[in-house]
C-alpha cells in the first residue's frame, strides 16, 4: 500500500497515522472508523494557497465543502485562508456553526431554493454560483425584498469535458447544471441578467469534471472563458472581474493514478488565464479555483475491524469487515478502486489474495476486489487508504447502519471530530403515529 501523508509503520509493526497507532485509535474510538490526517490536510491548502500567491494574481482558493462537510474541516478550511463552496442550506448551516466568515462562503446548486437563498442572503454570503434563468430571477426578487443586492457568477458548460484522460471538446450542452456557451444562453443571461437592479455581476464559473490528471482541459477551459468574456465585453458592455475554473484535480487511489503536483495545476491555470487575457487586452481578471478531492481525499484513512470470512475453493475468498458501502458507497457506485493493508500487521508479507466485503445485505457492498494480504483472521484491523472524500460526505444509514466516527490526528494526539452515531440517532427521528402505538409507548 502507499503511504500517503504522515503514515508510516511503527515499531510495534502497527499502522501510525499523525504519530498514532492505528490499532490503539480502534481500541478507543471502535470501528468503523475515519481518520484524518490534519497535516496532511493543512499542506495540501497550503499547496494551492502559495501557489497562488507565486503567481501574483489575485486569487481565491474554495474548498469544495461536498466532498467532507464537517465543523471541524471547515474551522481548518478558514485557519488556513480558503474560502468556501457549499452547495445545499445543509453545507451553508455547517459553515456558519463553524463561524466560517461568510464573505468567504460561495453558495453553488442547480436547485437553490428559496428558502436557502433567504436564509444565504440573510447571512450575506459572499456569492452566488448562479445556474439558471428562474435562480437569476429569484434572486433578484428576494434580494430587492431584502433591499439588498447579490453579487454573482454565472456557471457556464464550457464545452469541455474531462474524463480524466480525456477531453471531449464539444457537446457538454446535454448536462443538468449551468448556462450553455454554444447555443447562446449563457450570452442571453448576461443581457439579461445586466438589466436587474439587485444582480452585481462578478464574473462566469466552470467546473469541466473531476479527477483529472491533465492540465490540457483547464487550459482548454481558460481559452474558452476568456473568448466568451471578450465577446460578453463587446456584446453586453459587461467586464468580468472573477473567473472560476472549478474544481477536480486528481489524487493517487491506487498505483496507476498519476496526479499532477498542485502546484503544476496551478501555475497552467494562471499562465493560461494570463495570457488569454492578456492576449485579449481585457483587465486581469481575479481567479477562483474550487478543489474538494485534492484537499482531503489522500489524508482520509478508514479503519475497520474483520468479521466473518467465506472461501469458495477455487473461486475466492471474501473477507467482511463491519462497514461497507454505507461509509463507501463509492466502489458500488463508481467502480472506484481502493488500497488496504492490515494495520494491525502491517509489517507482515502477503499471503493471499482476498476480496473484501461489507456488511450490508447487498451483493453489491463490496469494497474491493483481489486484494492481497496476509493470512487474514477475526479482529484483524484492515485500513483502507484514500478515503478521505466523499465518504463521510456520502454515507448513508443503509441497514440502519450507525454512521462512524471522525477523529482528527496530528502530532500523536487524536481528537475526535465527528462522534459515532448513537442508537438514539438512528430512531431519533422515527415517530409512531398514536393508532400504531402499544399501550405503554411513550414515543
Ligand atoms: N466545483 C464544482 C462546481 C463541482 O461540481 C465539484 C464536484 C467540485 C468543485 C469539486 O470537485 P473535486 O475537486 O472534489 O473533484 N461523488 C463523486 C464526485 C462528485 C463531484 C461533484 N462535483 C466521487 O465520489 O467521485
Amino acid at each position: 500500500m502507499y503511504f500517503h501523508g504522515t503514515s508510516k509503520i511503527n515499531d510495534q509493526g502497527h499502522l501510525e497515522i499523525g504519530g498514532c497507532d492505528t490499532v490503539q485509535l480502534t481500541e478507543q474510538f471502535g470501528t468503523p472508523l475515519y481518520v484524518v490526517d490534519e497535516a496532511l490536510v493543512r499542506q495540501r491548502c497550503r499547496e494551492y494557497m502559495e501557489a497562488f500567491r507565486a503567481s501574483g494574481m489575485k486569487f481565491q482558493v474554495a474548498y469544495a465543502s461536498k466532498a467532507f462537510c464537517v465543523m471541524a474541516m471547515c474551522r481548518i478550511a478558514d485557519e488556513e485562508g480558503l474560502s468556501l463552496d457549499v452547495v445545499s442550506d445543509g453545507e451553508l448551516y455547517t459553515a456558519l456553526q463553524a463561524g466560517f466568515p461568510a464573505s468567504r462562503i460561495h453558495f453553488h446548486g442547480n436547485n437553490k431554493t428559496p428558502e436557502e437563498i433567504e436564509m444565504a442572503i440573510d447571512a450575506k454570503i459572499g456569492c452566488f454560483v448562479v445556474d439558471n434563468f428562474i435562480e437569476l430571477h429569484m434572486l433578484n426578487q428576494i434580494a430587492g425584498e431584502k433591499g439588498t443586492k447579490v453579487k454573482v457568477l454565472f456557471r457556464v458548460t464550457p464545452g469541455v469535458e474531462a474524463h480524466t484522460h480525456e477531453y471531449i471538446s464539444t457537446g457538454q450542452t446535454d448536462s443538468k447544471f449551468g448556462f450553455d456557451l454554444q447555443n447562446g444562453s449563457a450570452m442571453r443571461v448576461m443581457k439579461e441578467a445586466k438589466e436587474l437592479v439587485n444582480i452585481e455581476i462578478l464574473g462566469i464559473h466552470s467546473h469541466i469534471g473531476s479527477q483529472i490528471f491533465e492540465v490540457e482541459g483547464f487550459r482548454m477551459a481558460a481559452e474558452k472563458v476568456a473568448r466568451f468574456a471578450v465577446d460578453v465585453r463587446s456584446e453586453a458592455g459587461v467586464v468580468f472581474q472573477v473567473i472560476n475554473l472549478g474544481g477536480g484535480f486528481g489524487i493517487r487511489y491506487v498505483e496507476g493514478d498519476t496526479p499532477l503536483p498542485v502546484a503544476t495545476y496551478v501555475k497552467a491555470i494562471t499562465d493560461a488565464v494570463k495570457e488569454q487575457f492578456g492576449q485579449a487586452d481585457y483587465p486581469q481578471p481575479e481567479i477562483w479555483v474550487e478543489p474538494g478531492r485534492s484537499i482531503v481525499g489522500d489524508a482520509g484513512t478508514t479503519l475497520y475491524t474483520v468479521g466473518t470470512t467465506k472461501d469458495i475453493p477455487g473461486v475466492r475468498k471474501y473477507v467482511a469487515v463491519d462497514g461497507g458501502m454505507t461509509d463507501n458507497p463509492r466502489p458500488a457506485l463508481y467502480e472506484s478502486k481502493y488500497e488496504a493493508m492490515l494495520a494491525n500487521r502491517a509489517k507482515e508479507a502477503n499471503e493471499e489474495v482476498v476480496s473484501i466485503a461489507g456488511k450490508c445485505c447487498e451483493s453489491g457492498d463490496m469494497l474491493i476486489w483481489d486484494l492481497e494480504l496476509p493470512a487474514v483472521k477475526q479482529g484483524d484491523v484492515l485500513a483502507v487508504a484514500c478515503t478521505g472524500a466523499y465518504n463521510y460526505a456520502m454515507a448513508s444509514n443503509y441497514n440502519r447502519i450507525r454512521r462512524p466516527a471522525v477523529v482528527f490526528v496530528q502530532d500523536g494526539q487524536a481528537d475526535l471530530a465527528v462522534r459515532r452515531e448513537s442508537f438514539d440517532n438512528i430512531v431519533g427521528n422515527d415517530v409512531i403515529p398514536e393508532r400504531m402505538q402499544k399501550p405503554a409507548m411513550t414515543r
